[in-house]
């Protein structure tokens, strides 16, 4: 039976010289959880779960595993699988002997490894493959073997770093939506690297956004759409993003030029208003805007605008009679109105 770890970081540093990779990161992955680590490249997510693999030293901070200290624990001592980007399957051996290496490696008797790797490949389909090479299977069936041999010793921690990056975009769905019912079926914890806001958001019961070496919100992807902490977050979440425009709260009104419109938030100051490009309407009366272009995608459509200089999308349900040039008034909801402060981007 697998087990299920909790995994809590303490105040974690690392640096590599001058540069400082990560400033401090605190993290509390509950057990079963299918938790993500999003952000842009560059922000810190490998060298998180490389330091959760042991893989990686910690300037600063601890690494708690089920409660205990492994900050100075050993990779192989860990009990936790990593699935790679690149697969790193070795191509002189078979499938099989992908699967069973990590059991081969700590004295399994061979029977038993036999079973498990058969259990292994079943579990993702990929057991009448167990004879060929690497070199002989499709990616999204090279992927499954990294799977098959990550969950082969029954982990209590699977880790997995952009595991689907390699695969074209439809198995890129199908893929993720089976690894999610893996993990349910195993019941181990999982923390899933991605930088696609959109996987995260459709594979995870809690993420943590990463922005240069920080972690700048933690919660459901339910909750970080319905209120991202900064405009970055906001800028980063949905597709397509939110829409920022420099504005100005004035009480309850938010002025955008020479519009004001009522929003949820009070207060006199420079501020960002974010509007959804769902949220947003176009009516009589509200932001002026030209129509650039229209994108039609046949069940939906993405009217490109200019406000004042910027771009801004709105989503329709139906093709929209607007014509390229028009200006045309943007409205939208108060309660689906975002106020960041200008200065510091954080939410109001
Ligand atoms: N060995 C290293 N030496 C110097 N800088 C590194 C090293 N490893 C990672 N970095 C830097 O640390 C930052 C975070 O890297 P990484 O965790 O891989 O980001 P992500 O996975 O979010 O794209 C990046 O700026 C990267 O260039
Ligand atoms: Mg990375």
């Amino acid at each position: 039976m697998t087990g299920s770890a909790s995994v809590r970081l303490e105040g974690i540093v690392k640096r590599h010289g001058a540069f400082t990779a990560l400033h401090g990161i605190d993290l509390d992955i509950r057990p079963g959880e299918f938790f993500a680590l999003l952000g842009p490249s560059g922000s810190g997510k490998t060298t998180t779960l490389r330091i959760l693999a042991g893989l990686e030293s910690v300037d600063e901070g601890r690494v708690m595993i089920d409660n205990a200290d492994v900050t100075a624990t050993e990779p192989g001592a860990r009990d936790v699988a990593m699935v790679f980007q690149s697969y790193a399957l070795y191509p002189h051996m078979s499938v099989a002997q992908n699967i069973g290496f990590p059991l081969k490696m700590i004295g399994t008797p061979p029977a038993q490894v036999q079973q498990a790797v058969h259990d292994a490949a079943s579990r993702v389909a990929i057991a009448h493959l167990l004879d060929r090479k690497p070199g002989q299977l499709s990616g999204g069936q090279q992927q499954r073997c990294a799977l098959a041999r990550a969950i082969v010793r029954q982990p209590r921690l699977f880790l997995l770093d952009e595991p689907l990056s390699n695969l074209d975009a439809k198995l890129r769905l199908e893929t993720r939506a089976e690894l999610r019912n893996l993990q349910r079926s195993l019941g181990v914890t999982a923390v899933y690297v991605t930088h696609d806001q959109e996987e995260a958001m459709t594979i995870a019961d809690r993420m943590a956004v990463f922005m240069e070496g920080r972690i700048v919100q933690v919660g459901t992807p339910h909750e970080i759409f319905r209120k991202p902490a900064t405009a970055t977050v906001a800028a980063f979440i949905g597709t397509p993003p939110m829409n920022l425009l420099p504005a100005r709260l004035d009480g309850g009104l938010v002025r955008v030029g020479d519009a004001a419109l009522p929003v949820g938030v009070q207060g006199f100051e420079d501020v960002i208003l974010g509007v959804r490009p769902g949220d947003l309407r176009m009516g009589g009366a509200g932001i002026p805007a030209r129509v650039e272009f229209v994108e039609d995608f046949g069940d939906s459509s993405i009217v490109n605008l200019d406000v004042a200089g910027q771009r801004v999308k709105l989503r329709a349900g139906e093709l929209p009679s607007v014509r390229e040039g028009e200006t045309v008034h943007l409205s939208f909801d108060p309660a689906a109105a975002h106020v960041f402060d200008a200065a510091t981007g954080n939410r109001l």
